[in-house]
């Protein structure tokens, strides 16, 4: 890792919001910070008046849009299409190929060395596993993960601005790849989850190919950064709490209990956007409507008023109220794959390693969405 300066911990950032300023514009007209865990859920919960349609940008700008981004009725069409390959029976039957994966990606991996944590485990085991679902894992993995980086770190100029070049590229690339894959199986029908979807007959008839589109999009995306911050988030803690990591390998069946501490304490989706309906009060706050508001869930996630010493990891806490999957209609559609995908990561880790510490571990930054560009560890 080279970067000049050590990267910011937003967490003392998040404790002065929480403490003095819980509703909070930073400056005169931006957004609104919502840092509290009760202002939090309410935002999340209250879906009328707190809008997913943040984007102000014309519709024929925007794109098709993507059930992360919309509301009712167009948001309960666009996830049940999806929903059931997502329904926890079917994740479970993929367990044994994505520890399979884990494994192979784990096994030659030098010791008492510098390796990069991301570009050997955390970022390629998300792309093979959503790259399988959608079939098409004989694609280039690379380019699906270089693809996803350049559109998920461009998302706020995607929703609010003129997106860069580099994302406007990727996005033509990654459609050109897909509307490929769309025909081909048109031609020859299969079972995969695109199959499916390409033969899905709704009341308006078939999906097209910009309805697809933004389907494969959404999932590449949303299911990538995200689990490769929950993969890196365990290998920090491993670091910091190193106890943890013995303990795991004792007693396995800490995991999934560490799993979610970890989704709270760094939590991966460490912000969302909303849009106010109307004028609302919020944490006392009044807030005109057509505002934008950034639900800080990472600081929630650390609020002294809902989690017990907030700042100390406890891998059997319970209960664990964290948001980091969201909460309401938009609750993740993928949390029963981002917690297997985590919970078997941190197995075969375990299971191969004593010991995991970041090589420097002031050049690794917390708290930004999704995960680091590159994490060097020492295994032993
Ligand atoms: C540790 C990994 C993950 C985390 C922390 C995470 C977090 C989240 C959060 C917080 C939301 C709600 C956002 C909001 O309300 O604005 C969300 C929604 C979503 N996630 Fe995940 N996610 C993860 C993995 C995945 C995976 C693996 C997939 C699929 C392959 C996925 C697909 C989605 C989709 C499609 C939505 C939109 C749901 C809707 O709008 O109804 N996520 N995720």
């Amino acid at each position: 890792m080279n970067d000049a300066s050590p990267p910011v911990d937003p967490y003392q950032g998040y404790r002065a919001l929480r403490d003095d300023a819980p509703v909070c514009q930073l400056d005169a007209g931006g957004p609104w910070q919502i840092s509290r865990h009760a202002d939090v859920h309410q935002v999340l919960k209250d879906n009328e008046t707190f809008s997913s349609e943040v984007s102000l940008r014309p519709p024929e700008e925007r794109g098709q849009p993507t059930m992360l981004f919309s509301d009712p009725p167009l948001h309960h069409r666009l996830r049940k299409l999806v929903s059931s390959a997502f329904k926890p029976s079917h994740i479970e039957r993929q367990a044994d190929r994505i520890t399979a994966r884990a494994e192979l990606l784990i096994q030659d991996l030098p010791r008492g060395e510098a390796v990069d944590l991301v570009t050997t485990l955390a970022a390629p085991l998300p792309v093979m596993v959503i790259a399988e679902m959608l079939g098409v894992e004989d694609g280039n993995l690379i380019t699906f993960k270089n693809w996803s980086d350049a559109i998920f770190s461009n998302i706020g100029e995607i929703l609010f601005g003129t997106p860069s070049a580099e994302a406007e590229q990727a996005a033509l690339e990654m459609n050109g790849y897909f509307l490929e894959q769309i025909e081909a199986i048109r031609r020859s029908p299969q079972p995969h989850l695109l199959g499916r979807l390409v033969a899905t007959k709704t009341d308006e008839g078939h999906l097209n190919n910009e309805e697809l589109l933004s389907f494969c999009r959404l999932l590449l995306i949303a299911g990538n950064e995200t689990t490769t911050g929950l993969i890196t988030a365990a290998a920090r803690i491993f670091h910091e709490f190193p106890e943890t990591l013995s303990a795991i390998r004792h007693n396995p069946e800490l995991i999934p209990t560490f799993i979610e501490e970890a989704l709270r304490y760094y939590s991966p989706f460490s912000a969302t956007v909303r849009r106010t309906t109307r004028a609302v009060t919020l944490g006392g706050v009044e807030i005109p409507k057509g505002e934008l508001l950034i639900p800080l869930i990472a600081s929630a996630n650390r609020d002294e008023r809902v989690f017990e010493e907030a700042a100390t990891f406890q891998i059997d806490r319970n209960p664990n109220p964290h948001l980091a999957l969201g909460f309401g209609i938009h609750f993740c559609l993928g949390a029963h794959l981002a917690r297997l995908e985590g919970k078997i990561a941190v197995q075969c880790l375990a299971d191969q390693f004593e010991s995991i510490r970041l090589a420097d571990p002031s050049q690794t930054a917390v708290g930004g969405l999704g995960g680091p560009k590159a994490m060097d560890v020492i295994l032993t």
